[in-house]
């Protein structure tokens, strides 16, 4: 049986946690395929709130077996509060999740170099990173001399592996400009806290690619949930203004090393609104009280960082790429209830770029930026939508909206999210949602 993927299209942040959650009964396996404590999935639970950053967001059922594959990067000291954090509350992390032995790790080094590159302005912009050490980790891993997987924490020249980058890096840092930053690098500290790491990370780490294979083999249904979003890809997001790991679709099978043929069903998350948080160009940001409204009502702060997050209206052209690049089938269009509190509601249809009108998403960040949104305007459906349940309860305006983003991007919607809660979700056909035929 084959696989059933979530992935973002705008940004991130476009609740992709609350839809894994809710689909992971479907599945028997939850597979995290990229990205690393820089993502911050929620998943709402009656009074419950669980923020996860490294756990799939199956992990709250039981029966299914939870994966954190080669393509993601762990930073230990989180990913244990993050376990630490669901033991407390009555949840065994423990029983069903599995770390690929693969999997690289962000050490100490790659935080503080984060924290240096950051300072530095590209194409006249901060990237604006969460900081959590995910661009020097990921560099790390193609550069190849200086990276540590989660295996190498079972090895047993584990204090000479350290000792010899932690020499390297504070050359590099002191090169770089970060004299003050490579003092606090201690090679016997970082030992003893990687010693502590793998007590506790041991029993949980094993071969996520052999296991899926088999999973696969057995008829068992996975369920691929995708971190940031399709506009933060390395390879085909707003770069350099992007996420350094495939954070769009074609992340799945390297991530993960689930081969493409078993990917039967791609579902495209996105906001009905747009948000982002960081630097890099936003075509329909509104920098003005409507964007302010839309960070209030929709609580549009950092679930990782705390930033508030830039917002503005629904961007038709970029979703439509990032629909398209993802092979989406199904679009789940989130925080409906958010847009019920406005008179007028703006759609991007096109941009003009340097006085040519344009449908297609820009390959450089500066065209981006010189992108004038071209609007269509909605009348708002001005109607508490929390309590809908079924495609029935919306008012006519809301299918109106819906019905005309589809047609703009291309899919069909398969979800509509009313407010943070599970039971807030409305499928518009549930079973062909979840049906997988191999
Ligand atoms: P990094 O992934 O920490 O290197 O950050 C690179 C860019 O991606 C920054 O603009 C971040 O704000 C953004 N970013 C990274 N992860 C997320 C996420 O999970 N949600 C939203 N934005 C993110």
């Amino acid at each position: 049986m084959p696989a059933a993927c979530v992935v973002g299209l705008q940004w991130g942040d476009e609740a992709k946690g609350k839809l894994v959650d809710l689909l992971a009964p479907d599945h028997d396996c939850v597979v995290r395929y990229q990205g690393g404590a820089n993502a911050g999935h929620t998943v709402v639970c009656g009074s419950e709130v669980y923020k996860l950053h490294h756990v799939p967001s199956g992990i709250l059922h039981a029966q299914v077996q939870n994966f954190i594959t080669p393509g993601v990067v762990i930073e230990p000291t989180t990913l244990i509060s993050e376990l630490t954090r669901l033991e407390e509350r009555g949840i065994d992390p423990r029983r069903n999740l599995t770390i690929s032995e693969r999997a690289h790790l962000v050490m100490p080094w790659h935080l503080l170099e984060d924290e240096l590159m950051n300072r530095l302005v590209v194409h006249g912009e901060n990237i604006g990173t969460t900081l959590r050490g995910i661009g020097p980790c990921y560099r790390d891993k193609v550069g190849r001399n200086f990276a540590m997987r989660t295996v190498d924490l079972l090895a047993s020249d584990l204090r000479e592996r350290i000792a010899s980058i932690v020499e390297a890096k504070k050359k590099l840092l002191n090169g770089m400009g970060g004299e003050e930053l490579q003092r606090k690098l201690c090679a016997d500290e970082i030992f003893e806290m990687a010693q502590a790491w793998s007590q506790q990370l041991a029993p949980l780490i094993g071969d996520t690619t052999n296991r899926l294979l088999d999973e696969l083999d057995a008829g068992k249904r996975l369920l691929m949930e995708g971190a940031q979003g399709s506009l933060l890809d390395i390879d085909h997001g707003t770069f350099p203004f992007v996420t350094s790991s495939n954070s769009s679709g074609v992340g799945i099978s390297s991530g993960s090393g689930v081969p493409a043929k078993w990917l039967k069903r791609v579902i495209g998350v996105a906001k009905a609104y747009s948000t982002r948080v960081g630097g890099g160009p936003f075509p329909t940001e509104l920098s003005c009280d409507v964007g302010q409204k839309i960070r209030d009502l929709g609580h549009e702060y950092g679930t990782t960082t705390g930033r508030p997050r830039r917002c503005g209206w629904f961007d038709a052209v970029a979703v439509r790429y990032t629909a398209r690049l993802g092979g989406v089938d199904s679009l789940a269009l989130m925080m409906m209830d958010v847009l019920a509190h406005f008179e007028e509601i703006n759609v991007c249809v096109a941009y003009e770029i340097d006085g040519q009108r344009t449908n297609q998403f820009p390959c450089e960040a500066s065209a981006l930026r010189r992108a004038i949104p071209i609007y269509e305007t909605h009348r708002g459906w001005q109607q508490d939508v929390t309590g809908a349940r079924h495609m029935d309860d919306l008012p006519e305006l809301a299918h109106r909206y819906l019905a005309r983003v589809s047609e703009l991007v291309g899919v069909p919607i398969g979800v509509v999210s009313v407010g943070p809660d599970r039971e807030q979700t409305i499928f518009t056909d549930r079973k062909k949602l979840t049906t997988l035929v191999a």
